[in-house]
Parts: C-alpha cells; structure tokens; sequence
C-alpha cells in the first residue's frame, strides 16, 4: 500500500482509526474507503466524532492507533519495517497540502480580498508565479460565481458568497480530496443552495469529496454513499437510497426521524 501505480486502491483508506481527548474515546475503531471521484456524505448526531474523523485524515488531529493512507501516502508516519515513526513538520504539511478543507465557519483573512484570499496558499506554500496564480485564482473565482467580487473583502460579501471563497481556496492548491464539515450549517437558509450548488459542480467534475452535512437532500441526489456515524463508530453505509429512505439500525431510524421532525419546524 505504498505505491501510487495502483488504480484500484482507494484515494482514502482509513483502517481502525482511534482518537481519545483525554481518555475519552471519540473514534473508536473508524474503518473507511473512499475511492477516487466517490462523494461520501458522513451524517451522524451531534458529537459522534464526524469533525474529529475529517481533522484525523487531514492530520488537524493525531490518531492514537489505526492508519489513514491517501493516494498511497501513509498520513503523519514512516513505515519502517512495521515500526511507524513520526513525520517531520515538513513532512506533514507536504501531505496536507493535498487535502482542501472547508470549515462550517469560512475562515477567511479579513484583511485581504477575495483574490487575495485565493492567491494566498499557492503564492506562501508553492512559490507559484504571480501572474500565473492570479489567473487561476480568477478562474476559480469565476467557477463558484463570484468573478465580479473579486477585489472585495470577507466583510463586504454574504455568508454564502464567502463560503464560496473558502472553497475557491481551498481548490487553489489543488487538492486530491475536499473534505467538508457541515459547509452550510452556519448559512441562512436562503443561501444554503448557492453553496451546495458549487459542490454539486465539483462532484460533477469528478473531485473526491467527503462532506459531513445535515442536508439530507443534497446527499440524496449527489452522495454516492452515505455513511451514518454513532458514538465514535460507523453503524451503516450504503447508497443513500438505502441508508436514508431504508435504514436498517434503529441508532439510524432514529436520527432521521429526528432530522426530518428539524426540517419542518
Ligand atoms: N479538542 C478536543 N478536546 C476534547 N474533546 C473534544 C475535542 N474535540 C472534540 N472533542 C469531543 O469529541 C466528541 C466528538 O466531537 P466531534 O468530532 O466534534 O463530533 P461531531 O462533529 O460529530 O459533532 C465530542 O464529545 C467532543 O466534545
Ligand atoms: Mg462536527
């Protein structure tokens, strides 16, 4: 599992992945395949571990046992004949590159405009030409909608507009896979749809996505598996034709009875 020649190996493999805060386990065992183009929604109660799971593969977090690999690379250690050693610094921010990630709360740098916001990673971490990062930073800019706000500033744009951003940034280092925590859970809900808009187009495009969301919709009809985590554990996954409009755990009946009950008030 450590070569990248090999095409049908998925671009996540995640195998027992265990992560405590202070000896309270929070993933206790998460085993996850995510293969290359696939879109995965990850739905699950307040607290079952979804943000902890995303921050463990894009390494915000350490695991305390298990392995992620993506695209072959085996994520924070060298293997040394089954001995793991920790990466460097270096080493791990190499790998983190490879991986976008949007946040629930968008995360912008007040200070800067919205192309300055998508120069920014490309131009600090790569050393890409100006002229050259502007222009695929425009395009980008110009794929979520928004090539007329470009020169403006987080505090001018709307919540759904600066999501937008985040994710045009995000994509500017061109990442492998886009992992998303409840992207439009902070929005109004008038501009829920902008948003989920652009992720539809990415999907289509053919990005690897995992994306922890509530909108049960959107994973419906862009999902290709839904997988459905409880207390730190995957109880089932499937097409969401089956886990959503067929669940088969009671832990899973409940929370959509649950969602569904959220979505009519
Ligand atoms: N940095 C942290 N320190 C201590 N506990 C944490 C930390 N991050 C998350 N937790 C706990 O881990 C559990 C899972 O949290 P989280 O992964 O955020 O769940 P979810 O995203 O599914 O709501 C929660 O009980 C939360 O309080
Ligand atoms: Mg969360």
């Amino acid at each position: 599992m450590t070569t990248t020649t090999d095409t049908t190996q998925p671009l996540v493999h995640a195998v027992n992945v265990t992560k405590a805060f202070h000896g309270n386990e929070v993933l206790k065992g998460i085993d996850m395949d995510v293969r290359k183009g696939e879109v995965v929604c990850l739905l699950g109660p307040s607290g079952s571990g979804k943000t902890t799971f995303l921050r463990c593969i894009n390494q915000l977090e350490t695991i305390d046992g298990g392995r992620i690999w993506v695209d072959g690379d085996l994520m924070g250690f060298d293997d040394r004949g089954g001995t793991l050693h920790h990466l460097t610094d270096r080493q791990v921010a190499a790998q983190r590159r490879d991986i976008g990630m949007v946040f629930q709360r968008f995360n912008l740098f007040p200070h800067m405009t919205a192309i300055q916001n998508v120069m920014e990673a490309p131009i600090q971490v790569k050393g890409g030409r100006k002229s050259q990062v502007k222009e695929r930073a425009l395009e980008l800019l110009g794929s979520v909608g928004l090539a007329d706000k470009c020169q403006a500033y987080p505090a001018q744009l709307s919540g759904g507009q600066q999501q937008r951003v985040a994710i045009a940034r995000a994509l500017a280092m061109e990442p492998k896979l886009m992992l998303f925590d409840e992207p439009t859970s902070a929005l109004d809900p008038e501009l829920v749809g902008e948003v989920l808009r652009v992720m539809r187009d990415l999907a289509k495009n053919g990005m690897t996505m995992i994306v922890v969301t509530h909108e049960m919709g959107f994973a419906r009809e862009v999902a290709d598996r839904v997988v459905f985590m409880d207390g730190g554990v995957v109880v089932e996954q499937g097409p969401p034709s089956e886990v959503i409009d067929n669940p088969q755990h009671q832990r899973t009946k409940t929370f959509l009875s649950r969602m569904r009950q959220e979505e009519q008030h």
